[in-house]
């Protein structure tokens, strides 16, 4: 088999195990569940299927393949910034059958086109890129399609086995030392990277303490028992402002019944305290990081705790090494519904010793999102380049609904810091002392 036979035996298969994500997420609730809002932040599902098919179909058949547009009419329904989410029942969608059809027909010429894709000459199909982008797209709208069945009312329709349990969590030190230095950030070499990845560059981050695992339900239980969301001195001025609004007082998807109880996916149980909390804004995350005498990390802190190899010096592509994401080392791909209890997954820890870097919740870190030194957009302005600002905090890590095709240690997520139904929770950080490291 040549290597041009190897990519393109990943892509189909990438390309199909997005299709089956979903087409199970689309296919779990009938017809008038997909069509309906389930909350204002979230798009129907049904326009979450036919832009899927779309953003295809322009990337892989129009881009790359040069053919005729199928049905450009319907172009401007799936662009995502014309229509804000709250507004997209309101447009003429597509029907579920007509969203389906139209994303099998894509996908049928897209196959057609695949066989005869040379993965060099252009910079759009070097590596496989523009496929490889599509298939992440198409994870990534699944893993907001599973945030939109967190979201909807009515009784459970999702199942999934629980995630290994850690066999040495109680053991682990609560907290882990990565050493001061430079390493290198981001990527020049990684050929599905996303714009906002690259370059690689080289930072200098200062000696600085991690906490093992992600902060856990019982730990965030107790900064609520301890009135955190009634001291101002916990929080940013922004921070306190929006929670005294928005009235939080409590992760979304908790609440008190003589004791916490989390619903998730539908089925209301008491919090397991120990796995790590999930639903918490980057204010909340935030303020409990200053009620625990802490911060959260820098995006760079999170990064190399996630990615330097103190041996060689090297970044690698994950915590564990360089090969790609198996269930052995990381709750990733919607195999499970929650995320692992805090020390799971031993063969994922990062050289430092910090466990779940990858995996089972998207972590809240204290940086803007901003290009890195030498960004170019590429292959559109939309994708990144648009929300680069203060306005966004970024996420890093992935949580168990995000594909590994759309995780890397190099992967950089983003959002409003009051965003809550996204998978999200955090871990702290505190800075070492030179003498010490
Ligand atoms: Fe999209």
């Amino acid at each position: 088999m040549t290597d041009n036979d190897t990519l393109r035996e990943r892509i189909a298969g990438e390309l199909s195990a997005a299709r089956d994500r979903t087409t199970y997420l689309t296919t779990v609730v009938g017809e008038a569940d997909l069509v309906r809002q389930h909350s204002p932040l979230m798009s129907p599902l049904v326009w979450d299927l036919a832009h899927i098919a779309n953003q295809e179909e322009l990337w892989l058949l129009r881009e790359v393949g040069g053919l005729t547009p199928i049905h450009p009419e319907i172009d401007p329904l799936y662009d995502a910034f014309e229509h804000p989410r709250a507004k997209r029942p309101a447009l003429p969608l597509l029907a579920p059958g007509e969203a389906r059809g139209y994303g099998h027909e894509v996908r049928g010429r897209v196959m057609d086109l695949l066989e005869k894709t040379r993965f060099d000459g252009t910079r759009l199909t070097d590596g496989g890129f523009a496929f490889g982008m599509i298939a992440q797209h198409e994870q990534q709208h699944d893993e907001t399609m599973l945030a939109t069945h967190q979201l909807r009312a009515g009784p459970p329709v999702l199942s999934a086995p629980p995630p290994p349990a850690p066999s040495d969590a109680v053991t682990l030190p609560a907290e882990v030392l990565v050493p001061g230095g430079p390493f290198t950030m981001g990527t020049s070499t990684e050929p599905w990277a996303l714009d906002n990845e690259r370059p690689a560059h080289v930072v200098d981050v200062p000696p600085f303490y991690l906490d093992t695992t992600p902060v856990t339900n019982a730990a965030y239980a107790a900064f609520i028992a301890d009135g955190g969301y009634d001291d101002p001195r916990w929080w940013t001025a922004d921070g306190w402002a929006h929670r005294q609004r928005a009235g939080l007082e409590a992760p979304l998807f908790w609440r008190w019944e003589g004791e916490w109880v989390r619903v998730s996916f539908g089925v209301g149980l008491p919090i397991i305290p120990n796995e790590p909390v999930l639903h918490v804004s980057w204010y909340e995350a935030d303020a409990y990081a200053r009620w625990a005498g802490r911060r959260l990390p820098t995006e760079a802190e999170w990064e190399k705790a996630a990615r330097h190899d103190p041996v060689s010096g090297r970044s690698m592509r994950y915590p564990w090494g360089d090969f790609d994401p198996t269930p052995e080392v990381a709750n990733l791909g919607q195999r499970h519904l929650r995320p692992a209890l805090a020390g799971s997954y031993p063969l994922g820890a990062a050289p430092s010793g910090a466990r779940q870097l990858i995996g089972d919740v998207w972590e809240w870190t204290s940086s803007d999102f901003l290009p890195y030194p030498g960004f170019t957009a590429w292959p559109y302005k939309e994708y990144s380049e648009v929300f680069f600002g203060p306005e966004y905090k970024v996420l890093r890590g992935g949580a168990f609904g995000v594909s590994a095709v759309a995780c890397r240690g190099t992967f950089r997520n983003w959002d409003y810091p009051v965003r809550r139904q996204i998978f999200a929770g955090f871990r702290t950080a505190r800075s070492g002392s030179l003498e010490t490291a």
